[in-house]
């Protein structure tokens, strides 16, 4: 019998290769398996940044004062798909599965952006996105919740800006996703500063955003003082990209049209 070596070239190999191909199949087999599982949470995910931006969730709660959990407060949205060109409602796309980032990288979903029409730096933006409604139990609108995004200094935040039923007063702002830096523009999750934003108005008097990211205050009572969140301290650019986000979705260009087609009772 030819002497075993185990040292040798095509022994040692043979040993690599094996363990490379048995890693994979584990590696890809986890991956596989925990997709599904991995879909579920980004949905239970995205359900609770919604809420919490509605002020239905606390930050580090998974259920409200009463017990209630993520499903069960979700369940009280009517999730809509809207057209951004014309402000209505459209049937265009699947609520259920409708990935509105997404779109936006489609050419045949989306329309490119002017750079003087561009300021919260998207490229393009999206013919269709959902907004998510709440009423009130006598069926009055007491909330609209809607997707927003917009870059900071290092990359695209992304979050939701929820209104009340006046469409007119910021109900509350988070973001589930960015890249700022911690401490300084990733202060944009701090509770505090969150905690800043409802309240503030959202147009002036000829309908044009008017939110307004400021290092200092005005006089409070002031006509500018409604409009007014303080700026992040040490992060200019990350509050600039917060406030031109903002007056990008609710401008012309996002759902401005939407915004007034409700107004006007459509
Ligand atoms: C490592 C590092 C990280 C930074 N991260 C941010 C950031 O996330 N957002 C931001 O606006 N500025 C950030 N800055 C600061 C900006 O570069 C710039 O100095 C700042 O926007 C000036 O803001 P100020 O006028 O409020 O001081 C960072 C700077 C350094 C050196």
């Amino acid at each position: 019998m030819a002497d075993f070596n185990k040292e040798g070239l095509g022994n040692v190999l043979f040993v690599a290769i094996s363990v490379c191909l048995v890693c994979s199949i584990l590696v890809s087999s986890a991956a596989v398996m925990l997709k599904p599982q991995q879909q579920i949470n980004q949905e239970l995910d995205r359900k609770q940044n919604i809420l919490r931006a509605a002020g239905m969730l606390s930050a580090d709660s998974i259920t409200d004062s009463e017990g209630r959990g993520v499903e069960e407060l979700f369940e009280r949205f009517r999730v809509r798909a809207v057209n951004l060109q014309t402000g209505e409602y459209t049937d265009a796309v699947d609520v259920e599965s409708y990935d509105q980032a997404k779109a936006s990288r489609v050419i045949a979903a989306s329309r490119n952006l002017e750079t003087a029409e561009d300021i919260a730096t998207l490229g393009r933006r999206e013919h269709v996105a959902l907004v998510y409604l709440l009423e009130t139990e006598q069926g009055a609108l007491d909330k609209v919740v809607l997707p927003v995004r917009g870059y900071g200094l290092w990359g695209t935040l992304f979050g939701y800006l929820a209104i009340e039923g006046d469409l007119h007063t910021i109900a509350g702002l988070g973001f589930y996703t960015h890249k700022e830096t911690p401490g300084l523009g990733g202060e944009v999750d701090n509770p505090d500063w969150k905690a800043l934003w409802p309240g503030v108005s959202l147009f002036d008097e000829s309908g044009a955003p008017a939110v307004r990211l400021v290092k200092t205050r005005s006089p409070e009572g002031s006509a500018a003082a409604a409009f007014e969140v303080d700026a992040l301290s040490g992060a200019t650019m990350t509050s600039r990209g917060v406030e031109n986000l903002i007056r990008f979705w609710t401008g012309e260009l996002g759902y401005g049209p939407f915004l007034n087609k409700l107004q006007a009772g459509a």
